[in-house]
């Protein structure tokens, strides 16, 4: 553990240095580690970890693309690679990464197959923490911990083969073993985070449902368009009105803000742009706050939970998701975009 402070808070992390990879081959070194589902988390931490020298099998149902997937990845069906209530039998680690949706139809199967002793492990606090909503209350005779990637399961794939990792929290939430804390911690390592944070279940999604409703994704998107729309109502062109949103953002400072913050970026900006942006950032601030606060309460509440388990559970819900993708890519926000990417140098 590092005693770090972050802007004055203290905070105990752990990073390679404190606890290396050796050493976390060494204390899983007899264990069998399964990753149940194949989809975009699964395939990441499976193959970090089978590179780092874990020993891996994948769980997954068969007959989907995930399996086919899993199958063109390496894995043997019947020696690393089997349907879910086997791989979770021959596990001491079960790496629960179906859907948050899949997690509540397959808990049954899984539930039945643990083992006294095994350690049950979460990419995200959803299914435990609105327990009322999916059912899934872990058996009391397993440890129940979680480390969640800060990011896409592809990025976390990526980032390792170059020998970077993504940040990830960790938590425990039953430790029947005792060794619950040191078994998260080996595994957050050997999936190729970077450095770890402590958590709990509740604040991993609160923060997490927060974070993609809000600035991640929802916010963004929403405020893209608002900015993009009023350009164009004033009669500016779209590559003015894209390039004025979304690409300068993307291309020239977000990347900028990524190595060195966001005063660095103010400070590469003109002294134009700095003066208005430090004055307007006030108001989108004050005004944006109770919005955030509106967002938190509804995730808090349940609420955002609830909706989601409900789409999920009606059978045209990816049908419907493709229209409302095909809508979004139809804009002409959107469009313009493709129209922009295609223009940049290096795709000429
Ligand atoms: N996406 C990310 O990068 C990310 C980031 C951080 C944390 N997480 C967390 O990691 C976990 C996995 O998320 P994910 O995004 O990787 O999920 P995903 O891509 O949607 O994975 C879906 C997987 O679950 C399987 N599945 C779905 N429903 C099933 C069912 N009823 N029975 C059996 N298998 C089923 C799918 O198999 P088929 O192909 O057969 O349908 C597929 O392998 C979640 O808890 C998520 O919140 C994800």
């Amino acid at each position: 553990m590092a005693q770090l402070n972050f802007g004055g808070t203290w905070e105990e992390v752990v990073t390679r240095d404190e606890y290396p990879l050796p050493q976390a081959q060494q204390y899983l070194a007899n264990k069998t580690i399964a990753v149940l589902g194949y989809g975009v988390q699964g395939p990441g931490q499976a193959l970090n970890l089978k590179d780092n020298g874990f020993n891996v099998i994948v769980g997954q149902r068969p007959g989907g693309a995930s399996w086919d997937k899993a199958v063109a990845d390496g894995w043997v069906a019947g020696e690393t690679l089997f349907e879910l209530a086997e791989a979770t039998q021959r596990a001491d680690v079960v790496m629960y990464l179906l859907s948050d949706a899949g997690q509540i139809s397959a808990w049954p199967v899984v539930k039945e197959n643990l083992n006294p002793g095994d350690t049950l492990y979460f990419s995200h606090g959803f299914a435990v923490t609105f327990n009322e909503q999916t059912g899934i209350v872990p058996p009391d005779d397993v440890d129940v911990v979680l480390v969640a990637p800060k990011g896409s399961g592809r990025s976390l794939r990526t980032l390792f083969q170059q020998g970077k990792g993504l940040n990830s929290s960790y938590a425990i939430f039953q430790d029947v073993t005792g060794k619950a804390k040191e078994t998260a911690t080996a595994l957050g390592i050997g999936v190729g985070s970077g450095y770890l944070f402590e958590t709990d279940f509740k604040k991993e999604v609160y923060s997490d449902l927060t974070g993609e409703r809000g600035i991640l994704m929802g916010a963004i998107a929403g405020l893209f368009e608002a900015q993009y729309n009023v350009l164009r109502n004033n009669g500016h062109s779209p590559s003015e009105a894209f390039n004025e949103t979304v690409e300068e953002l993307t291309q020239s400072l977000m990347p900028l803000v990524a190595d060195n913050g966001m005063d660095w970026m103010y400070a590469n900006t003109s002294t134009t742009a700095q003066r208005g942006a430090l004055d307007w950032r006030h108001r989108f601030r004050e005004t944006n706050t109770p919005l955030f606060e509106e967002l938190y309460a509804s995730v808090a509440s349940g609420e955002e939970a609830r909706v989601v388990i409900e789409a999920n559970q009606k059978a045209d819900y990816r049908e419907k998701l493709d229209q409302e993708l095909e809508a979004l890519r139809n804009s002409e926000i959107w469009q313009t975009g493709q129209q922009v990417r295609k223009l940049r140098p290096e795709n000429g």
